[in-house]
């Protein structure tokens, strides 16, 4: 595996396995690799013959008073997993490369709609910040693919609703959430959590799958499920932030008509905010 800083080595890189019709694929990540990055990894060499991991703890995508300072990186630790792997090629910039401008002079994407909702409600900006570096690094590899993690579903379909808009010739893959064995999704910030508040956590997820069962039971009475869940988070000791049923594709509130929903949650556990979700087919 080799590790490059520049777009310069990047870009030399990516051209040489073009130049012999390979097609490649990114994974990018902010670092801290855990099971859920691997899988993304995986999938990645399935799919192609070359893979590029970028670890790029992007300072665009935190609001002010977030954990940008305190946000793990081992990048040691990182590298030594993805050679393991068999990643071809580990892309990592300083924040000088990203953004040559500073980030104030940098130019930014900007999904409406779908990014001020939910998640981009608590983090106004992040959506912003996500969306333009997705941007750039799809632009500097021009990968074939890129792989996301489903676990946030709404940074995936802010992505696939930029790549489609711009016409970015590139396919996103969206790749299952990992669980440890509690139900709890696997997240760098789960390292946030005390021993105590990670005996706590696995409610998120049960609580997702209480609501996606009576879904699939045939209720539909949303207002009445959000509050049960809220209720079951708070016994739980979670601090909900949001709980909402909706449409899995438009992400708008769920109608009684649609036949694939998804339950998006974010909830506070100390000093951690969790998110989570669960899809629900009702044809299934
Ligand atoms: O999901 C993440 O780790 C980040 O939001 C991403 C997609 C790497 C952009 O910084």
């Amino acid at each position: 595996m080799r590790t490059v800083h520049s777009v310069k080595d990047l870009r030399a890189q990516v051209k040489a396995w073009r130049q012999k019709g390979e097609r490649v694929a990114l994974v990018p990540t902010m670092g801290n690799l855990h099971e859920g990055h691997l899988t993304l990894v995986r999938e990645a060499k399935l799919q192609a013959d070359r893979v590029v991991v970028s670890i790029f703890v992007n300072p665009l995508q935190f609001g002010a008073g977030e954990d940008l300072s305190s946000y793990p990186r081992t990048p040691e630790e990182d590298s030594a997993a993805l050679f393991e792997e068999g990643v071809d090629l580990l892309f990592m910039p300083g924040v000088e490369v990203l953004y040559p401008h500073g980030m104030d002079g940098h130019t930014k994407v900007e999904v409406p709609g779908i990014s001020e909702l939910y998640c981009g409600q608590t983090r106004p900006g992040h959506f912003r910040g996500v969306a333009t570096v997705v941007c750039k690094l799809l632009n500097l590899v021009q990968p074939d693919i890129a792989c996301f993690g489903m676990k946030d579903y709404q940074q995936l379909a802010v992505i696939r609703h930029m790549v489609d808009d711009l016409a970015m010739p590139v396919d996103i893959v969206g790749v299952p959430t990992v669980r440890a064995d509690s139900g709890l999704a696997l997240s760098s910030r789960n390292g946030y959590l005390t021993a105590e508040e990670l005996a706590k956590a696995p409610a998120l997820y049960a609580t997702l799958e209480g609501l996606g069962a009576s879904l699939a039971d045939g209720n539909k009475d949303f207002a009445a499920l959000v509050a049960q869940g809220r209720e079951k988070l708070e016994q739980a000791g979670l601090k909900p932030d949001y709980l909402h049923i909706l449409n899995a594709d438009s992400l708008a509130p769920a109608d009684t008509q649609d036949q694939t929903l998804v339950i998006l949650v974010a909830a506070y556990l100390g000093k951690a905010r969790l998110i989570d979700n669960l899809l629900v087919d009702l044809q299934a």
